[in-house]
């Protein structure tokens, strides 16, 4: 299944390459892998990765209700965002994720030159997915 999610990314990444015709099948594609895939898999998974890294700033459903950093919205509170899905699988790119957290698969590692100003997050593509489908177990506010 993980790898299977792998392999969707890899076709968006290629079909990329070779244009329109190539975007439209991989569509297809996914849809019909997605369509294909145990929900709800890498829910434990994704609650550890979620306690060891996101409860730094996020409060975290009932793991930690009290902690996180005031400025930083709730993970339970960010469900009110009709778009919250998609903002859970690309938080890596969204402000202020990139300066902390890198996707191994995604990019190199941090050149000795660039030093991390904080400690760095370093998670696995399936790591993001397993977050997501964790949170996805979270109290929905808006319904
Ligand atoms: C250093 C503190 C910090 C850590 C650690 C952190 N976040 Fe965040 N996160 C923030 C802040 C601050 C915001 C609000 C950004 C804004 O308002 O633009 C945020 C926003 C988000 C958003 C919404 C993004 C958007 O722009 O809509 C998601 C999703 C998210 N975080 C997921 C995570 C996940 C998952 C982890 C753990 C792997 C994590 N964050 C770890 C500070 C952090």
């Amino acid at each position: 299944m993980r790898e299977a999610k792998n392999i969707m990314r890899s076709g968006i990444m290629l079909a990329g390459q070779v244009g329109r015709r190539g975007w439209r099948a991989a569509a297809c594609w996914m849809m019909i892998m997605t369509a294909s895939l145990p929900a709800g898999a890498d829910v434990d998974h994704g609650r550890e990765v979620a306690a060891t890294h996101c409860t730094r700033c996020h409060v975290v459903g009932d793991i930690n209700p009290y902690g996180g950093i005031e400025s930083t919205p709730s993970f339970i509170g960010m469900k009110y965002l009709a778009d919250w899905e998609r903002r859970f699988e690309e938080f890596y790119v969204l402000p202020p994720h990139p300066a902390l957290v890198r996707i191994s698969e995604v990019s190199a590692d941090r050149s000795e030159e660039r030093p991390a100003f904080v400690h760095e997050i370093v998670l696995t593509l399936e790591d993001v997915d397993a977050i997501l489908d964790f949170v996805r177990t979270l109290p929905s506010p808006a319904r």
